[in-house]
């Protein structure tokens, strides 16, 4: 399996909007993969203007933020390419859409990396950030998963929250919870 990376991902329509979503970048030589399933806005963007930004950011709460209806998270222009990145990152890429490979249902766009910058110091690993970022994919997956799975990997999760978790993983972890508490009550 190719090594992946949880990153946010800014794109833009032809109207110059920007879209902000989380996805994994799949490793393939030195280019990125993005690989958005249909239909998604980071796909139409994509067609539309075949350049994406990536913010590495370490505040959780804009994983678990998007994912529970809250994207407006503080950006500015991007160096090289067209669109925007997260101002609170740690670091960022700025890529081009080098190759397309068409799909009924998660095509794959392998991008360029045209440039790259630090902004800050990397504070180190968390395992409530590990466990927030799971279960910000678990949100996603709400429809599609056995619902005793979604609550056993919950009550593994919680146990990294309830150990290691600062105010920011706190804040992710209610909006995630705000979800899942949503979905509990429409399983009976
Ligand atoms: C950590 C993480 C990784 C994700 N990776 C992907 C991905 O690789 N492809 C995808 O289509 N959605 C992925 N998702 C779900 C998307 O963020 C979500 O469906 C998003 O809304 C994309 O649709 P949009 O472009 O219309 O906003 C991921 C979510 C999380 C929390």
């Amino acid at each position: 399996m190719p090594r992946i990376v949880e990153t946010i991902v800014t794109t833009t329509n032809a109207k110059g909007e920007a879209h902000i979503a989380p996805l994994g970048l799949i490793a393939d030589g030195d280019n990125w993969i993005i690989a958005p399933f249909r239909p998604s806005r980071t796909l139409d963007n994509l067609n539309e203007v075949p350049f994406a930004i990536a913010s590495h950011t370490d505040d959780v709460r804009v994983f678990a933020g998007c994912v529970t209806g809250r994207k407006s998270w503080p950006t500015c222009t991007a160096e090289r390419v067209p669109g925007m990145r997260l101002i609170d990152a740690v670091s960022h890429w700025e890529m081009a859409v080098e190759r397309i490979t068409n799909d009924q249902q998660r095509p794959r766009f392998s991008c360029r990396l045209e440039y790259e910058a630090s902004h800050r110091p990397w504070e180190g690993f968390n395992r409530a950030q590990a466990a927030v970022l799971e279960c910000a994919v678990l949100v996603t997956r709400l429809s599609m998963l056995p619902p005793e799975k979604i609550e056993n990997e919950l009550k593994y999760l919680e146990i990294a929250i309830s150990k290691t978790a600062g105010p920011r993983e706190e804040e992710a972890w209610g909006w995630l919870m705000e979800k899942i508490d949503a979905w509990r009550a429409a399983q009976v």
